[in-house]
């Protein structure tokens, strides 16, 4: 099989780094030579022009440079070829700091120690022990797993929701929709690393933050999101603060970004905020992740982390 040309699409992410690691094995291009280039093979994107892809005669791959590719669905002259996404012990890494980081900002009372220490209150809140605090995690994939196994190393009770029934040692797992309340009602921190897709959207809204447990050693119920802001109804989380349903929120997505100016949650004290960070694609490591895997796929192996088109992850 010929090498072919690689399109590489990038909107939000600076091509510059990407393009010269590819280049270091590929001839790349910004934009193909018209809407049917017969020398396009390979796609390398994130938030790609709607229809770029619709009619090159010869794209073989869609490889998406995050974990995530409800970015990729969003095209609707999206070709018929494979995708891939990222899997990538780098970008695992990254997340599972992020959540283990969240989860013990939460457990660990930081938001009331940094009020106390705006006013110079010197005051020791109550410690409780881990293993008294549920985490579940909405998603047990790559990244779930991974957080859900840190945590529990540290001494949480984790509980994981997936789509499909799953074992994980040590994690007490629920699936689908018989799943959801049990898994809920188990927890006491929601992590939400769920995909973007129409099963999903909108899921985490006041209904469900409702079904989370409030009586434990928290004292309240916690949600951190890093999964998709658009899974969340932001203005539900507001009121879930507000009423005291939640009790905190850390949360890295949301259904606007960048977060508007105008957003209450930028400002609510009960709330950390951060931008989309929580595991970035880093090209020096995801590069050569692709690079393989194009060679692989020209030898006539099997593609890696294939998404599921029907499943939209
Ligand atoms: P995976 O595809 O490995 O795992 C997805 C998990 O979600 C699986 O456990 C899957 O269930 C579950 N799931 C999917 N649909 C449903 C559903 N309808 N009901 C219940 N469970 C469902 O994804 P990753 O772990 O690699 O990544 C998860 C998400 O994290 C990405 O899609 C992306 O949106 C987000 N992300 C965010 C980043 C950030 O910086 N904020 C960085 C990287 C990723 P099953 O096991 O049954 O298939
Ligand atoms: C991803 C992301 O999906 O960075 O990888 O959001």
């Amino acid at each position: 099989m010929d090498k072919g040309r690689v399109l590489l699409a990038l909107t939000g992410f600076h091509p510059q780094r990407w393009h010269e690691l590819l280049s270091t094995e590929r001839e790349v291009v910004l934009e193909p030579d018209g809407p049917a280039d017969p020398s396009i093979a390979y796609a390398v994107v994130w938030k790609h022009r709607p229809n770029l892809l619709t009619s090159l005669p010869n794209l073989r791959v869609i490889f998406s440079i995050g974990a995530g590719v409800d970015h990729v669905f969003a095209d609707p002259g999206l070709p018929d070829v494979p995708i891939v996404k990222i899997v990538a012990d780098n970008l695992t890494q990254h997340m599972t700091e992020y959540v283990v980081w969240r989860v013990l900002d939460h457990h660990r009372q930081a938001m009331l120690y940094r009020s106390q220490q705006a006013k110079k209150i010197w005051h020791e809140a109550p410690q409780r022990p881990a293993g008294d605090i549920s985490v579940g995690i909405m998603g047990m994939g790559t990244l779930g797993r991974a957080a859900a196994s840190i945590l529990k190393s540290l001494g949480f009770c984790v509980n994981g929701w997936s789509r499909r029934e799953q074992a994980v040692e040590g994690v007490s797992t629920f699936a689908g929709d018989a799943g959801l309340i049990p898994f809920l009602n188990a927890t006491d921190i929601l992590v939400v690393l769920l995909p973007l897709t129409p099963a999903t959207r909108g899921i985490v809204d006041y209904d469900l933050l409702k079904q989370l447990r409030r009586r434990n050693g928290l004292g309240g119920a916690v949600l951190i999101n890093a999964g998709r802001g658009r899974l969340q109804k932001d203005a539900d989380i507001v009121r879930a603060l507000e009423d005291g349903t939640l009790k905190e929120a850390s949360l890295d997505v949301f259904e606007v970004e960048p977060l508007p100016k105008t957003s209450p949650l930028w400002a609510h004290p009960k709330v950390f905020v951060t931008p989309h960070a929580a595991a970035t694609s880093d090209p020096n490591h995801l590069v050569p992740i692709i690079l393989r895997q194009m060679d692989a796929f020209e030898r006539g192996e099997p593609l890696r982390d294939l998404v599921d088109r029907e499943a939209g992850y």
